[in-house]
């Protein structure tokens, strides 16, 4: 018998492997294909189409003669599953990550041969055509970003893909790349031919190690399909900030990872001062379908307004079904966290939802109802950003949560410009006093408690909240890059719908 088992890094963190022995030992034939991306049956196996999860050595037995209750029925019916509209993620759960043979078998290069067929140009007015715009979080539009490289004088252009996925509760980028690394390789391909690149990088972080031993061996297994495209994968170190573009690309040229000033855009002056494409990883991997035939028109034909196509949402934090969901845009939080993540994991009312990372606002229940949608989210002084959705209970202290957004940031801030650099150690300050009541608290996290433990805090508690939104505007106008523009959101959104959670929170 043939069985089905991912090989994930999450799948082989909750024991795909011993599983997998064990079926071997069994008898049976394993083959290890990507995941499905619904975590919480992780490891889940396939048996001619049916699922059972989550599974362990012991349940071996069970599922061969047929009598285990763990069985999901089809995977393809399930109501995870069924409902979503899956381009970029197609071939999750039912390829073998580095089969070339499954990746050809699936329409894979199909995207790739049709493009070289074409003009630079020509491709380019197919992915405008798309309305794909941006996926890592800004939502620029990817054709007028190829355009500005393509236009840009100069011979030797490069193509970038970000893959430093640092949002916490995101995981696409890294699925994406440990489940379908082919489709990764020619969407990075395609960028190259329509902008005239030469050389093509992935950059990860080191935290990620199963995604680069999968990124290399497909680069390397696809060398002759891609020719005389050069493709490598280069490993940051893993600080936040190398996952904004500037910073990236100081980081492959080997520098320190400091953010640089806009202008000059990337696009104009990017890797060692070239024409350069900086795209995440979900932005190029959104390619290939859209250049195969009627692509564009079918992607185009997804979403609302100005938010076309499918967005890969990922559901994380305390949520019962938590996973990969890709749909195409204006879905509501309502649906995602009730009707398919089936409320919280504890059982708990739900509280409340950060969307878009540690710097993303968090939407209260009487918010759940906006469509995902870039400039709808923006309306609501919120972002999409990666698609990243963690869900809190009602047990969650919203002021710890606030307070925990501006010491990320103090931790990651590159230290280039003021507001962040100080304002966001000022800002946890400020959190601790609103907290103690307007006093001084003593605070092992912040990073400079001597001195602001020296003093009293002569203001109530309001003046400090009114500080705290005064330095918060000055973060958000005043920061070069996202980090510092961004931190204020989880704070003043935190501040807005559960201000409570300052006065009467525990203090650290
Ligand atoms: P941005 O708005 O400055 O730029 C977006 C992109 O468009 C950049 O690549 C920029 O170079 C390019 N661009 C802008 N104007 C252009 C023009 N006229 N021609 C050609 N290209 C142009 O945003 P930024 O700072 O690059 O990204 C911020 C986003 O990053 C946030 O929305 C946030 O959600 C997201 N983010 C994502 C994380 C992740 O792990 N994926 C982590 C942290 C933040
Ligand atoms: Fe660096 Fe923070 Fe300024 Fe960004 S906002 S450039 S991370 S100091």
């Amino acid at each position: 018998k043939t069985v089905r088992i991912p090989d994930d890094s999450l799948s082989l963190a909750v024991g795909a492997d011993a599983l997998a022995a064990a079926f071997v030992a069994a008898g049976c034939t394993v083959e290890r294909t990507s995941s499905w991306g619904m975590h919480w049956l992780e490891p889940l196996v396939e048996v001619d189409g049916v699922g059972y999860g989550p599974a362990t050595p012991a349940d071996v037995a069970a599922i061969l003669d047929g009598s285990s209750a763990l069985n999901i029925g089809a995977i393809a019916e399930h109501p995870f599953i069924k409902p979503q509209q899956r381009l970029t993620f197609a071939r999750a759960g039912r390829t073998r990550p580095l089969s070339l043979e499954d990746y050809a078998a699936t329409g894979g290069w199909a995207g790739l041969h049709r493009a070289r067929a074409m003009s630079g140009a020509d491709v380019i007015a197919e992915v405008t055509q798309s309305g794909l715009r941006g996926r890592g979080g800004a939502g620029f539009p990817a054709g007028i970003k190829w355009q500005t490289v393509a236009n840009a004088p100069g011979t030797r252009k490069y193509v970038v893909c970000n893959a430093d996925e640092g949002d916490s509760g995101t995981f696409a980028d890294r699925m994406l790349m440990e489940g379908d690394p082919f489709q990764l390789v020619e969407g990075l391909a395609i960028a190259a031919h329509a902008v005239g690149a030469q050389t093509a990088y992935i950059y990860t972080r080191s935290e990620y190690p199963h995604a680069i031993a999968k990124m290399r061996a497909a680069i390397i297994a696809a060398r002759d399909i891609i020719a005389p495209l050069h493709m490598e994968v280069r490993e940051g170190a893993g600080a936040y900030v190398c996952g904004e573009e500037t910073s990236l690309l100081n980081s492959i040229e080997g520098k320190r990872g400091v953010v640089r000033a806009k202008p000059p855009l990337p696009a104009l002056e990017g890797l060692f001062g070239c024409p350069t494409v900086v795209n995440n990883v979900l932005t190029i991997a959104a390619i290939p379908h859209i250049l195969s035939e009627g692509g564009a028109a079918e992607y185009a034909a997804l979403g609302v307004d100005r938010s076309l196509g499918t967005k890969p949402i990922q559901l994380a934090g305390n949520i019962k079904h938590g996973g990969l969901y890709e749909t195409a845009f204006g879905i509501t939080l309502h649906d995602l966290v009730y009707a398919i993540g089936g409320g919280t994991a504890s059982g708990r009312p739900v509280k409340g939802v950060q969307v878009g990372g540690p710097l993303g606002a968090y939407l209260a229940p009487d918010q759940f109802d906006i469509p995902f949608d870039y400039e709808a989210y923006a309306r609501a002084d919120a972002l999409i950003g990666h698609g990243g959705v963690t869900v809190f209970d009602d047990t969650a202290d919203m002021g710890k949560m606030a307070r925990f957004a501006m010491a990320f940031c103090a931790a990651e801030s590159c230290g280039k410009c003021t507001p962040c650099r100080i304002g966001s150690t000022r800002a946890v300050e400020v959190i601790d006093r609103i907290r103690h009541g307007g006093a001084q608290a003593a605070d092992p996290l912040s990073t400079m408690p001597q001195m602001h433990n020296a003093r009293k805090s002569a203001r109530s508690v309001d003046e400090e909240i009114a500080l705290l939104e005064d330095l918060c505007e000055t973060m958000k106008f005043g920061s070069l890059c996202a980090l510092g523009g961004f931190a204020p959101y989880p704070v003043l959104s935190a501040l807005k719908h559960w201000p409570e959670d300052f006065t009467n929170g525990d203090v650290q």
